[in-house]
């Protein structure tokens, strides 16, 4: 749909990654046989592109070699020659591969005693079977060796080919595949539970009855939309941005800028992880890396007109790396609009027989949507006319899910969602990477609390209260969770940047409610996913710090996630900062979240703070439509 330019954050073309992996293949024969997982563009960093704009693309390609080794290779496309190829160490390896997920279907299929665990509960028809593979690092079966890659899958049954097979558990049946050995090293059966008998589809042949269709609501904008694209640049209302879709994070933005002042250069998803707090066989040892074990950004959805995107929508494809080597083309990946947001400000001044102005809001919209195995998760970028930057993760899909039985329901840890079925408690938390380029220059980071003042002589009546700012200047200092008691909030400033009353220009963020990591922090998921614990941390830039869990977590302990980044306890006063935000949600499965789950939200703002000089939405022209209708007309 959209043609590539040359810039050097331009989206990969579909040529471009095949050139790479003929490179690849041609210099190393063994490749043949290798399954990938990613490839991306080696991405330039704000000073080296401000420097040249016309940089040669390097990109890097990861995957398993058929000894299920990782491996990491440089390919410089722009002169077409391989540059490095290195191993990545199996104790902390690259994402799964689609093959390996496959193969673990395939051998616990296969199994004999998976198979004789089936028969125990009067299963016989193996292609209803719907096995789903877990990732098997931080409780690592006692069979598995050191060193080698593992999943573990759980399995479900359907009634046909397209039934919701999670409606029917096959409860307490795990089995262990060793993926380096290619076999089953165990099956652990914990007894026969009954398989639950109820269908639960979620497609509209499945419903008994359709309620009647909603009127119409169409979105129109007869004089043309108010943004534009080129190649993967966007343009609107003076804000500027370009994005792309990282095999890892998903949806990725690029040097974002209002008014040509630049606000920050990269953000992206560093990591997610998905702990389940349930003493449930099916589901304890849980605690994914969607990002870095299974590639968020791979699973990517191709959007349709009309259903995922409603309205005069634009849409950017993205090109990814299939497990084969050849090229796979996301149609339709990114979805950009542009949306009203009711009012934007409004004063009717009493004094002046309700004279009353106002404004309409307005905002454009950049989202994706990914779907990692139950779970389907939106990514939705907002920019506002004021200024404001909001990032809204949606949560929707299949809870993950158990067969109910009498010993399961004794404590807050899972919730009977039906008569048949229990849905474990569990935490869906996200870390977004922030590199700042605020009014470009080197930035800062305060935090602000809100606090009640003492009773004294200027306070005699105990009413007061007061902001109280604090400069945080080493990593350690910026380890901090969110204080809804105190309105805490932190805030990137521009020192060498002031604004007309004289302050430093900043840009605050702004959380709502949001929980950390519940695993205690000495668990395995408390340390591979220590990224977690705080709700913000910050770093001095550096351009390989990109993953908050750590760039390969496959059977990994934690390293090289935050924990290990801000060892060093760096100085970040006054630097090229990076910031790492985790939010997310804490779920209580609810019978309303089955079959499927309506969308559940989590995100933060980001919002200038003496960025402006004043309201920047204050010359907007009135806006009152005339194709309005009322009953009073
Ligand atoms: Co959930």
């Amino acid at each position: 749909m959209t043609e590539n330019s040359n810039h050097p954050l331009s989206i990969l073309s579909a040529s471009e990654i095949s050139d790479a992996v003929s490179i690849l293949k041609k210099s190393n024969k063994e490749h043949e046989h290798s399954s990938f997982s990613y490839i991306s563009l080696n991405e330039p960093d704000k000073k080296s592109l401000k420097e040249n704009s016309n940089l040669e693309k390097i990109v890097k390609i990861v995957g398993v070699d058929k000894k299920s080794n990782g491996f990491e290779a440089e390919i410089n496309i722009s002169k077409k020659e391989l540059l490095t190829e290195k191993k990545i160490s199996n104790k902390a390896g690259p994402t799964y591969t689609l093959s390996e997920i496959f193969g673990a279907i395939e051998l616990t299929m296969g199994d004999e005693n998976y198979q004789k665990a089936l028969e125990k509960r009067g299963i016989k028809e193996l292609s209803l079977v719907q096995i789903d593979p877990w990732p098997g690092g931080g409780f690592v079966n006692k069979n598995i060796k050191s060193g080698n890659r593992a999943l573990r899958a759980i399995s479900f049954l359907k009634d046909s080919e397209k039934d919701n097979a999670y409606a029917r558990p096959i409860q307490g049946l795990i089995a262990h595949v060793d993926l380096t050995e290619k076999k089953v090293v165990e099956i652990e059966d914990h007894g026969v539970v009954k398989v639950p008998e109820a269908s639960a589809r979620y497609d509209k042949d499945g419903q008994e009855t359709l309620r009647e269709s909603p009127k119409e609501i169409a979105i129109t904008q007869p004089e043309g939309v108010g943004f534009s694209v080129k190649d993967n640049l966007i343009s609107w209302e003076g804000w500027q941005l370009r994005a792309s879709i990282d095999p890892i994070e998903g949806l990725a933005l690029h040097q974002v800028s209002l008014n040509d002042r630049p606000i920050f250069y990269r953000a992206g998803l560093s990591d997610m992880v998905v702990p389940y707090g349930s003493s449930d066989p099916m589901h304890w040892w849980k605690a994914v890396h969607d990002g870095t074990e299974y590639g968020f950004g791979t699973m990517t959805n191709s959007l349709t007109l009309g259903c995922d995107c409603l309205g005069e929508i634009y849409y950017l494809d993205a090109h990814k790396l299939a497990f084969d080597g050849s090229v796979e083309t996301i149609e339709n990946a990114i979805c950009i609009h542009e949306e009203d947001f009711g009012v934007q400000w409004k004063h009717n001044d009493a004094t002046q027989m309700g004279y009353n102005e106002v404004r309409r809001s307005r905002r454009l919209v950049v989202s994706s949507f990914a779907t990692i195995g139950n779970y389907d998760y939106g990514i939705f970028w907002y920019l506002y006319l004021d200024g404001t930057i909001q990032l809204e993760i949606k949560l929707t899909g299949v809870v993950g899910i158990s067969a109910y039985h009498a010993d399961i329901h004794k404590s807050g840890q899972d919730f009977k969602i039906s008569p048949e079925l229990a849905s474990p408690i569990h935490q869906h938390l996200f870390n977004v990477r922030i590199d700042w380029d605020l009014d470009d220059g080197e930035n800062q980071l305060y935090e602000t609390n809100v606090e009640p003042l003492p009773i004294n002589n200027t306070n005699p009546e105990g009413t007061q209260f007061q902001a109280v700012s604090s400069h945080l200047k080493k990593e350690s200092e910026a380890q901090r969770n969110i204080a809804p008691e105190k309105s805490r909030t932190w805030k990137v400033v521009n020192p060498s940047k002031l604004n007309k009353v004289g302050l430093p220009t900043a840009y605050k963020i702004l959380y709502g409610n949001t929980p950390t990591l519940l695993s205690n922090p000495n668990s395995p998921p408390g340390k591979r996913a220590a990224f977690a614990k705080y709700n913000i941390w910050a770093t001095p830039f550096q351009n390989e710090e990109r993953c908050g869990g750590g760039r390969h977590t496959v059977m990994h302990s934690g390293e090289g996630g935050l924990e290990e980044i801000t060892a060093q306890d760096r100085n970040i006063s006054e630097c090229d900062l990076v910031t790492w935000l985790t939010f997310g949600v804490t779920h209580l499965p609810r019978p309303e979240d089955w079959p499927v789950m309506p969308v559940e939200y989590c995100g933060f703002h980001l919002i200038p703070v003496g960025f402006f000089d004043q309201n920047p939405t204050i010359n907007l022209p009135p806006s009152c439509s005339s194709k309005s209708k009322s009953n009073k007309q």
